[in-house]
């Protein structure tokens, strides 16, 4: 299955049905989206797809084929959002990147 994430394309060979959550943590290494509750309430795993917020730990990557993924990786590493989830003073994961902070996309 080809997956296009923060502007670059994966083929990852999981089932259509495995969480979103767990391709990018496992197998892309992207550990800037959280597991929180698992099952779409807390926020904590949010990425946006194709410009809408959605929780990856019940998102199957089926859903996901063709489309754009941006996770909090994509975000400029001094931006104030990014700084305040690295140094964990904010709540900020629930705050999510925008086509413009990518602009290198
Ligand atoms: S881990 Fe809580 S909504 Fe996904």
């Amino acid at each position: 299955m080809k997956l296009r994430i923060n502007g670059k394309n994966y083929d990852i060979n999981e089932d259509k049905d495995t969480p979103l959550l767990w391709v990018l943590r496992e197998n892309l290494g992207l550990r800037g989206t959280k597991f929180g509750c698992g099952i779409g309430v807390c926020g904590a795993c949010s990425v946006v797809v194709n410009d809408q917020v959605v929780r990856s730990c019940i998102t199957p990557i089926g859903q996901v084929e063709g489309k754009s993924v941006l996770t909090i990786e994509c975000i400029d590493k001094n931006h104030p959002v990014k700084k305040s989830v690295d140094d964990g003073t904010s709540s900020a994961v629930r705050l999510l990147p925008t086509r413009s902070d990518c602009c290198s996309l």
